[in-house]
């Protein structure tokens, strides 16, 4: 049977990044796309060239230090920002631009004051002028889902007509539901000419808790493409999360049959990556990732998941890369089970800053019960990496000014 596959389109570097407190350091960066060159994904947007020197050396070096994934950096619907975004992606192996601008009534009155028809003629001029400098043009009619139906159609007709080779339909403020985001892809299929040669691409923000939801009715309807962010970071609630877009396609095989190229056990070390980076984690009860998202409290079913995992467990921590066998670690633990977890967390220590690490571990756990990840990182952070927390200045974004 031929399954079709749906790619990966990671934002965690541009849309992840947008967010508050999540501003990365360019050498952050390149770690963290490696590390998304690894878990398996299709694209990576490396960040939005125009935006500043800052993001434009990010997505430079993004570019030269990946092979393995297409590197994307975003652009306004502006041949300066095509531009920026053609020398950002020189030296990629594969590239892609990312256009994109607003289509909805709101966006086009009271934040770029043009009319619907200057909004069709910026698309087409911005799509064919991309199109001298890459095979791959992405568009994105931002808004999308509180666009005009039949204006949607126009503008997406607008940019195939142009040669966009992906089309983006965007919940810019996660407002759609799944019935209706997976309609308005069904919609595109059936009334926008030579749709069928574009790949679709669903891009879900989180404000009413359904990115992930809608993201996975887009697949249903016709999406090849998600774009999501790792521990679902991004723009206010935030993108899908990749961990959950994921594990929802390894899980529900039977209801979503594709293929994808993500190796499951990757994303938890992408996931510890990220909060590393930033220096926070997800919430501890956020799916596949948070701390207690495979933890069992309750006796009922701690004995029935010791009987059959199944009892509780719809996917083994170790399918997405949890570590087995979790230590607690508190005031009776030694220096070797310190070690062991530091290593699982990603830090491998010489034996005198284990020797630091372990006494301000002490004093941690004399104080509280057990001692968490959050606690050892920012020991490590604090007595043994300062140089590893990112300050409020001098971060790699830039304050361009955005959709
Ligand atoms: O949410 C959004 O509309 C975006 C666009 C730039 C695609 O991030
Ligand atoms: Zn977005």
């Amino acid at each position: 049977m031929h399954t079709e596959h749906i790619h990966f389109f990671d934002t965690t570097l541009r849309d992840g990044e947008q967010s508050p407190g999540c501003s990365m350091y360019l050498a952050e960066k390149v770690r963290m796309a490696k590390q998304l060159e690894q878990l398996g994904v299709d694209v990576i947007e490396a960040g939005f060239a125009v935006s500043s020197e800052g993001d434009a050396a990010s997505v430079d070096a993004v570019a030269r230090a990946v092979r393995g994934a297409r590197i994307a950096s975003l652009a306004r619907a502006k041949h300066d920002d095509i531009t920026a975004a053609a020398r950002a992606l020189e030296f990629a192996a594969r590239s892609r631009i990312h256009i994109f601008l607003a289509s909805s009534d709101i966006h086009l009155e009271y934040k770029l004051k043009i009319s619907r028809e200057q909004a069709l003629e910026q698309a087409d001029s911005a799509v064919r002028f991309a199109r001298r400098y890459f095979d791959d043009v992405e568009f994105s009619p931002e808004d999308a889902t509180r666009t005009e139906p039949g204006f949607l159609c126009t503008m997406v007709q607008t940019a195939v007509d142009a040669g966009a080779t992906v089309i983006n339909v965007p919940d810019t403020v996660g407002y759609t539901v799944p019935q209706e985001y997976a309609s308005l892809f069904r919609m595109l299929r059936e009334r926008v000419r030579g749709i069928e040669s574009v790949t679709l691409s669903a891009h879900c923000h989180n404000d009413l808790g359904m990115a992930v939801a809608n993201s996975l009715a887009a697949v249903e309807a016709g999406a090849r493409q998600v774009e999501c962010t790792i521990n679902g970071i991004g723009e206010r609630a935030g993108n899908a999360a990749l961990e959950e877009v994921a594990a929802a396609l390894h899980v529900r095989q039977d209801r979503l049959p594709f293929a994808h190229g993500i190796k499951l056990d990757e994303i938890f070390p992408a996931s510890r990556m990220l909060s590393e980076i930033i220096t926070f984690s997800p919430a501890p009860n956020k799916a596949i990732v948070g701390s207690n998202a495979f933890a069992h409290e309750a006796g009922i079913h701690q004995h029935g998941v010791l009987s059959n995992p199944l009892c509780y467990e719809i996917l083994t921590p170790a399918t997405v890369g949890v570590p087995a066998n979790r230590m607690v670690l508190g005031k009776h633990s030694g220096r070797h089970a310190l070690r062991h977890r530091l290593g699982e967390l990603g830090y491998s220590l010489t034996r005198s800053e284990l020797d630091v690490a372990y006494d301000h571990f002490v004093a941690v756990a004399d104080r509280k019960k057990s001692v968490f990840d959050q606690d050892l990182i920012g020991i490590v952070l604090t007595h043994l990496r300062p140089e590893q927390v990112p300050s409020a200045h001098a971060t790699a974004s830039g304050s361009a000014s955005q959709a």
